[in-house]
């Protein structure tokens, strides 16, 4: 048993799939979400326990754990066959397209669902050693749905919230899952379920209507399949603060010089995103390609920066967007490029927090549009990064969670080519003046709705919740 003596408050044990310890090095390479969960641990001394992200051929349940900067994380190796069942299989091949509104890539394979229990049972097994009894437990997006379900099969009395980082999927969607009943059931074993956006809570409490004879009462109580939950909508966000204090460090001045350089008085477009079909990436260069033919006037004087560092690549879904991007941007240069100019750089590595910064606030327009997102903080990211006094222009999405938190942004229709295109084109031409109107409002909202807002919020209403 991990035991930490003379603690202040309540214990806060925090359970995703990926854990991300405090950087050591000076790169800046850890997200924000990390450094508020960090902040939150070393308040509290509490735990941050997930897969290590290594595979073994056979499980242990050997926890690895790792103090860094204040921060205790614990560990445990999966088996290779868990990483096939549980995380590409249930959790990135059924529950991630699904919950994107991709039924058309979902999966529904019955070893997925027992690999994903049997994971859940693993890390409900481990949890058990580490849970003490006043310890607040907040668990972390879609692989660990059941795990309250599990903690309660062991006797487990603590508060338990959980949060969802992505979007939830309407009812008739969801209901193609075979599955669906006994997965949403299980989240009333939780105390509190978050989701980013008012619109999931939404959706979820439709579903709880419809499918599970529920009814919605005051306070996000809501009841159905017999047993009673509350939810609420946490929109997540940025630390602002830090990021942009990584917008003035030395290497995203470098970075901005490097660029600035490349750039050559040219504008630049960026957009930044994980390769995955939810993106829009397929559509964005499309629309990039339709405005280019309908502004010839441009050709040679603007170019889209595209950083799409590869992801979850043993996937067939995955691997089959790369090629596409890759043949459209294949596209795109061969038609348009010159010996002097590209107008598509296409980019698959990842960069640090601090060049990102350096790099969004070199770009005139920031291009964010995914077809379904949670809550998207490349949009954020963009804002903060920004010169006041020049700053460049948010095109976002109309169906990113932060689209509702972020209307002064150009919002768009990421299925629509001409109205990316269009976007693009009043993007480039904004005047100042109304460029720092809209930047203003935007940044004074990202900055007050941060991540450590995020953070307090959830906490305060978990430990309010009555226990049933
Ligand atoms: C999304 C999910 C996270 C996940 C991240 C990276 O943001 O909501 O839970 O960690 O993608 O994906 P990966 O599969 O590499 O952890």
């Amino acid at each position: 048993m991990i035991r930490t003596a003379g603690r202040p408050a309540n214990r806060l044990v925090v359970v995703s799939n990926r854990v991300t310890p405090p950087a050591t090095d000076s790169t800046g390479s850890q997200g924000g979400l990390a450094v508020a969960l960090a902040a939150a641990l070393r308040q509290s001394r509490g735990i941050w326990f997930g897969w290590s992200g290594n595979q073994t051929s056979e499980f242990t349940g050997q926890l690895n754990i790792h103090r860094s900067q204040g921060v205790t994380t614990a560990t445990i190796d999966l088996e290779e066959r868990d990483v096939d069942e549980y995380y590409n299989g249930y959790a990135n091949r059924t529950l991630w397209p699904l919950f994107h509104y991709r039924i058309d890539l979902t999966e529904y394979d019955r070893q997925f669902d027992a690999g994903y229990a049997r994971v859940n049972r693993r890390f409900a097994d481990t949890l058990l050693h580490i849970i003490e009894p006043d310890d607040i437990i907040w668990i972390h997006d879609y692989h660990l749905i059941p795990l309250a379900r599990e903690l309660r099969a062991r006797g487990i009395q603590n508060r338990i919230g959980f949060f969802l980082h992505t979007p939830w999927p309407p009812v008739r969607l969801l209901t193609t899952m075979p599955s669906h009943k006994q997965l949403v059931k299980s989240l009333f074993d939780y105390d509190l379920v978050g989701f980013q956006t008012a619109e999931w809570m939404d959706t979820f409490t439709d579903y709880c209507v419809r499918e599970g004879d529920g009814q919605i009462g005051v306070d996000g109580m809501v009841s159905a399949f017999g047993r009673t939950v509350r939810a609420g909508a946490f929109p997540i966000g940025i630390d602002a603060d830090a990021f942009q204090k990584a917008a003035r460090s030395p290497e995203a001045r470098a970075m901005a010089k490097r660029m600035r350089t490349s750039i050559a008085g040219r504008a630049m477009i960026v957009g930044v995103d994980r390769l995955d079909y939810s993106k829009g990436l397929e559509e964005r260069f499309i629309g990039y390609e339709r405005f280019l033919a309908d502004n010839p006037d441009e050709l040679n004087r603007v170019f889209l920066l595209q950083i799409a560092p590869p992801s979850r690549n043993t996937i067939g879904s995955y691997q089959e967007i790369r090629e596409k991007l890759e043949q459209l941007s294949g596209r795109i240069n061969g038609a348009a490029a010159e010996v002097d100019w590209v107008p598509l750089r296409y980019v698959n590595r990842g960069y640090s927090r601090r060049e990102l910064a350096g790099i969004y606030r070199s770009a005139r327009v920031g291009l964010v549009t995914p077809l379904r997102d949670g809550m998207n903080l490349v949009a954020k990211e963009y804002v903060a990064a920004q010169d006041p006094a020049d700053p460049g222009v948010l095109i976002l999405s109309r169906f990113a969670g932060a689209a509702l938190q972020m209307p002064e942004a150009l919002l768009v229709n990421p299925y629509s080519t001409e109205e990316i295109a269009d976007s693009i084109r009043q993007g480039l031409a904004m005047d100042k003046s109304q460029r720092i109107r809209r930047w203003e409002t935007l940044a004074e909202g990202v900055a007050r709705e941060d991540v450590t807002a995020w953070r307090r919020d959830f906490v305060a209403a978990l430990e309010s919740t009555p226990r049933s």
